[in-house]
């Protein structure tokens, strides 16, 4: 059986004083055992004051990027290695704001996913189309080439997530409906068994993008999908907290 991995991605928010504020009501509220899994993943900055903060709790810490090489002449980035010192244990490979606004392509993403998993980490591989590509029946065929090229590669898929995150869902108030991310959420499983066999029954499938206390139970009671990747209502402990909570099994 799959636990389900509810994640908090702050992506540019917060403050070290404010993650402190915010990790400290997080680990009030959560139970010792919680019956899901849950991550936050704060900016670089904020890491190890995060680590400090989650360090012997049920709450485990993610990264939102890295860079595919190991070390080098690569300004602005970071290695998997730091984040693995941080005692990270997710990284986001692949977010449609990086695609979009940082021009990550599937092949540098796949890179990303590789170094990730090298390194013992668990990479969470984001996929998703965009409004235009669904509109026009190519929601499928796009994110099945982000999933080809995004996993390129891997030898084995342990540890692997998947989060799909159709980019018209992200920020926008408008969530998919349920029985469209059930769908995706299948021809995905489906596609990983062909690819990978028996080992990928333990990947993860999320689903992401405006995912609130108010229709999280939706998504999560799906048997299709094994947890959330929430952005904006994840900067508030409590409705991150109830969010979860609609995914304990
Ligand atoms: P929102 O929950 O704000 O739509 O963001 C989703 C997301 O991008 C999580 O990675």
């Amino acid at each position: 059986m799959r636990v389900p991995l509810v994640a908090a991605n702050w992506k540019m928010h917060k403050t070290a004083w404010e993650a402190r504020t915010y990790l400290k009501r997080l680990l009030d509220l959560v139970p010792p055992e919680p019956g899901v899994e849950l991550a936050v993943f704060p900016s670089f900055p904020l890491l190890p004051e995060a680590a400090r903060a989650l360090r012997g709790s049920p709450v485990r810490l993610g990264a939102q990027n890295v860079h595919p090489e190991p070390a080098g002449a690569y300004t602005g980035e970071v290695s998997v290695l730091q984040l693995a010192e941080l005692g990270v244990r997710y990284v986001l490979c692949g977010h449609s704001e990086r695609r979009k606004l940082f021009f990550e392509d599937d092949r540098f993403v796949g890179g990303k996913v590789r170094a990730v998993s090298a390194a013992g980490l668990a990479p969470i591989l984001c996929v998703g189309e965009t409004l235009e590509e669904r509109k026009t029946g190519r929601a499928w065929p796009v994110v099945e080439g982000q999933l080809a090229l995004g996993l390129e590669g891997l030898g084995s898929p342990g540890g692997l997530v998947v989060a799909y995150e159709p980019v018209w869902a992200i920020g926008t108030g408008v969530a998919a409906h349920p029985a469209d991310a059930r769908e995706m959420a299948a021809r995905i499983r489906a596609w990983l068994r062909d690819r990978f066999g028996e080992g990928s029954e333990g990947v993860r499938i999320q689903y992401g993008g405006s995912v609130k206390p108010e229709n999280a139970g939706e998504f999560l009671r799906l048997p299709e999908l094994d947890g959330a990747l929430v952005g904006g209502a994840s900067l508030d402990p409590d409705a991150f907290w109830a969010i979860a909570q609609t995914a304990r099994r």
